[in-house]
């Protein structure tokens, strides 16, 4: 089916079952201990071995050899495969580094063994026992240090010129460090092969490229390798391609001959799979003297090992507020640390933590509160490409609602004289801006004889409630209850879908399931000689006139089948562009002794589209706060630019917000259909919730202290010495 026109009136219109609070439906399952995760599917393959990696411990260079002797004599010791018992493995195209094979080190921590024990500890004490021989090689590690090429330059009218002019301007560098995906669930795999082909048991959040990629890596016919992967512990962008734990397990499969299981140490997390770049931002904006924007700049440079994209913080402010004169420029570095690549809302995450300071300093600049400078600035159409208007964008609602549920006080008092006791109070907004993009997504839906649904697609689920809001599509399409529907995901065997990244996962995959869903009410037709736009589906019933039958009685003489695949068209972004906009308020209070900040209470206003499920999309925008308080007051890959890795590579040292720092989280919907998008009139949710968070946060921090920090993480050093007196 091909979405090639803005949806009308469809059966999911109905909402009946779609855009009810629905708690997920696999809960039980997870609560109760039986949704198994990668590392725990004991009863997939027997006699499973356990597969301990080991990382380099240079960052660069060569490895001259590798001696296995001791640790193949230590107990319950299979076998051991080393990185220079092969080439370098072919790099598929969704990977940056061949993640195996060869004695070239090109990051800290890449995979050069894997050792195969009956036990864990086994396993464990002989890879440390495996003695490495290296040829270092000199890296580039420092960013700031570090020569920088253009990316993409994109310029309109003529910023010099007007920021030169400007009544009004700001000029500011802000940073924001490494960042890792710190997922609860490791990476973790358990490969077994039967003859030819291998099936992986695996974490991973896009299946059909897990496929491409572990075939392509290892050289062999897709059709050989299967992919599962049905329950998912959080992924955020380090799960979208294939990474080394995978590979070791298929390799070490493959040359024992029993199945083997690897997970990634948590320790080896960070340094061998990708985390988010660092980026220096520079931001320059001039305004008239009423605050209105007459020209923005935004200069960035992130750094990725060679061929890598590194992080596109510019993206947002291309679209986000108005000015004729605009000038975007993205730098890219190449560092020989792990890889940079996608972690939620990539590009977006990282640039509003910039622009959305520069737009809270440039309405202080001005002299105008900084919710009415955003509206002042808001604009309709892209700022590039005038011709082209925003689908569905009510921003300024976001604000204006955001603000009468905050109680924001538009006679805000002068910085730093709010106090409660020993703390500081502040508060702070920002706004928040992420694409909306689609990827073609299929479906397979299967009326049982018992009248009972079932739905097959590689989707996954990352903790996201896609079995939930996938079941509760089909339920609305076929007129069932949502108990009637059996969702079943992550299975390679099934039709292809979006899978979760980009936050497209939401919006493509209930496409898919749509579409398999007429065509499954169009072979429910066929078997009961009507035509399809005669028929009404509801209650369990299918009517045609005034003749009822139950969809059990309809597939009585066997199962009705039906699969499609929802394609997108170009209309959606030839005319349109799609995105998804949000307001967050923010209250903090600091210490005013010691500058510890602690956040007493967020508010999002979110517009992204028609909302499929209430509970789900909640818990996506709280998730996504409590990682943006994160990214505002803790979170910081610390380089070593000596040895060239990640020194942090733990959940003791890469602190993450624990439940004590998290306040009262409020979230408020548009539920602001968007017909351009899907014939669900819905938008991803799962990035645009972090988008905008941490400069709230920091603006807030500014509010109550009067220091301006720009650079991130906002702790207690950057503010103890510029603190008010007490
Ligand atoms: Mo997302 S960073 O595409 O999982």
């Amino acid at each position: 089916m091909k979405f090639d026109k803005p949806a009308g009136g469809t059966p999911a219109d109905r909402m009946t079952v779609l855009g009810k609070p629905h708690p997920r439906i696999e809960g039980p399952l997870k609560v109760t201990g039986r949704a198994p995760y990668a590392y725990e599917r004991h009863d997939v393959a027997p006699d499973q071995l356990i597969g301990y990696p080991l990382g380099a411990t240079i960052a660069k260079g060569r490895i001259r050899s590798m001696d296995t002797t001791a640790a193949r004599a230590m107990p319950g010791v299979v076998d051991i495969l080393t990185t220079l018992d092969m080439d370098a493995l072919p790099t598929d195209s969704n990977n940056v580094t061949s993640l195996f094979g060869g004695d070239e080190v090109r990051h800290y921590h890449q995979a050069i063994a894997v050792v195969v024990a009956e036990g864990f500890e086994q396993a464990r004490a002989a890879a440390q026992a495996i003695v490495v021989d290296y040829a270092p090689e000199k890296g580039r590690f420092d960013m700031e240090a570090a020569d920088t090429e253009v990316a993409l330059e994109k310029t309109v009218g003529d910023f010099d010129a007007a920021f030169a002019k400007a009544a009004v301007t700001v000029d500011q560098t802000y940073t924001t460090p490494g960042q890792s995906h710190a997922m609860m669930e490791p990476h973790a795999s358990i490969a077994a092969w039967e003859g030819d082909a291998v099936t992986v048991w695996t974490s991973n959040q896009m299946i059909a490229w897990g496929k491409k990629g572990l075939a392509n890596t290892l050289e062999m016919p897709k059709d050989k390798v299967r992919i599962d992967s049905p329950y998912i512990g959080g992924g955020f962008g380090g799960k979208l391609f294939l990474r080394a734990d995978a590979v070791l397990a298929a390799l070490a499969a493959r040359k024992v001959g029993r199945a083997v299981k690897v997970a990634l140490p948590r320790p080896m997390m960070m340094n061998n799979t990708t985390h988010r770049s660092a980026t220096i931002q520079r931001l320059r904006i001039g305004m008239n003297a009423d605050g209105r924007i007459t020209a923005i700049a935004h200069d960035n440079t992130s750094g990725t090992l060679p061929d890598g994209d590194g992080e596109d913080a510019t993206n947002q402010t291309r679209y986000f507020y108005a000015g004729d004169n605009r000038l975007v420029v993205n730098r890219l570095a190449t560092l020989d640390l792990p890889e940079a690549n996608a972690m939620r809302a990539p590009g977006e995450a990282s640039g509003l933590m910039a622009l959305e300071i520069a737009i809270d300093e440039a309405a202080e600049a001005a002299g105008v509160d900084p919710v009415q400078f955003r509206i002042l600035n808001d604009t309709q159409t892209v700022p590039e490409d005038p011709d082209r208007t925003f689908s569905n964008r009510h921003f300024i609602e976001c604000l204006e609602r955001g603000a009468e549920a905050f109680g924001w006080d538009a006679s805000r008092p002068a910085p730093a004289t709010r106090r409660d006791g020993n703390w500081l109070i502040g508060q702070g907004v920002a706004g928040a801006y992420r694409g909306s993009p689609v990827m073609p997504s299929g479906a397979r839906v299967r009326l049982q004889p018992d009248g009972r649904l079932i739905v097959e697609t590689d989707m996954t689920d990352i903790g996201t409630g896609s079995y939930t809001i996938l079941g509760q599509t089909a339920a609305e399409m076929m007129g069932v209850e949502l108990g009637a529907v059996e969702v079943r995901l992550g299975d390679s065997s099934f039709p292809v879908s979006a899978g979760s990244g980009g936050q497209f996962g939401a919006v493509s995959a209930t496409g898919g399931v749509y579409a398999a869903c007429i065509a499954l009410r169009e072979a429910v037709a066929r078997r009961i000689g009507s035509q399809p736009d005669a028929l009404d589906f509801r209650d369990g019933l299918v009517t045609d006139g005034n003749v009822s039958r139950t969809l059990a009685e309809v597939a009585a003489e066997g199962e009705i089948v039906a699969e499609d695949k929802m394609e997108f068209g170009d209309f959606r972004s030839k005319e349109y562009e799609l995105a998804t906009f949000a307001a967050h308020f923010v209250e903090v209070g600091v210490d005013a002794v010691t500058g510890e900040v602690r956040v007493r209470r967020m508010l999002a206003v979110a517009d992204a589209g028609r909302i499929l499920n209430p509970v789900t999309a909640h818990s996506q925008m709280i998730g996504a706060m409590t990682m943006g308080l994160g990214a505002a007051l803790s979170e910081k890959m610390e380089v070593d630019v000596t040895q060239g890795f990640f020194a942090n590579h733990d959940l003791a040292g890469y602190e993450v917000p624990v439940h004590a720092d998290i306040p009262v989280q409020e979230v408020i919907f548009l539920n602001a259909d968007d017909p351009n998008s899907s014939p669900l009139k819905a938008k991803g949710i799962g990035e645009l919730g972090l988008c905008g968070v941490a400069a709230a946060i920091a603006n807030a921090v500014h509010d109550a202290t009067g220091v301006r920090v720009r650079d991130y993480p906002v702790t207690v050093d950057r503010l103890i010495d510029h603190l008010p007196a007490a």
